[in-house]
């Protein structure tokens, strides 16, 4: 599951090309995989209500629950309502790859963690997952 949702990520809905920070010579930097960016083309072509930086996803945004994250990428509505701003695209993907995703930028936050930490969003991650899966 977790390895589908890397997968989507790299490979399909591309979410580094935004999410992640890019060197001088706009590649991106590995060390901070999704640790969030800011997007200087989205400056420069100065759109109103564009937004140029792109949250860090490690381990989903700050305050956001497993159940929040899925909805928002199956719907692109966010967990108090309301959408986010452009370039970010509101997706619309089926619950399995949502969820898998949403397991998958869990997972990156482990390796930054203590020991304790990792027990325990193991646990949760686990419960809230089976509970998701039954709808
Ligand atoms: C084209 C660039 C782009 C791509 C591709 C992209 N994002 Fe974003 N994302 C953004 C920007 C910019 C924001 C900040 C928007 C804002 O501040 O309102 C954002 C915000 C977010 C947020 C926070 C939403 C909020 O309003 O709090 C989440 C979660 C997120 N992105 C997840 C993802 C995931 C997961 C993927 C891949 C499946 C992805 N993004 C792909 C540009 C992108």
């Amino acid at each position: 599951m977790i390895q589908h949702g890397k997968y989507l990520v790299e490979a399909v809905a591309l979410c580094g090309d935004c999410h992640t920070p890019k060197d001088s010579q706009n590649r991106p930097i590995m060390d901070k995989w999704l640790q969030g960016a800011t997007l200087a083309w989205v400056n420069q072509l100065s759109y109103k209500d564009w937004s140029s930086h792109a949250v860090s996803l490690v381990g989903l945004p700050e305050g956001w629950k497993e159940a929040d994250m899925v909805q928002y990428l199956e719907t692109g509505m966010l967990p108090n309502g309301g959408y986010t701003k452009p370039p970010m695209p509101p997706y619309r993907m089926s619950h399995k790859d949502a969820l898998a995703i949403t397991l998958y930028l869990e997972s990156l936050k482990d390796g930054n963690n203590s020991e304790t930490d990792k027990k325990e969003s193991a646990t949760k991650s686990g419960e809230e997952s089976s509970t998701l899966f039954d709808k």
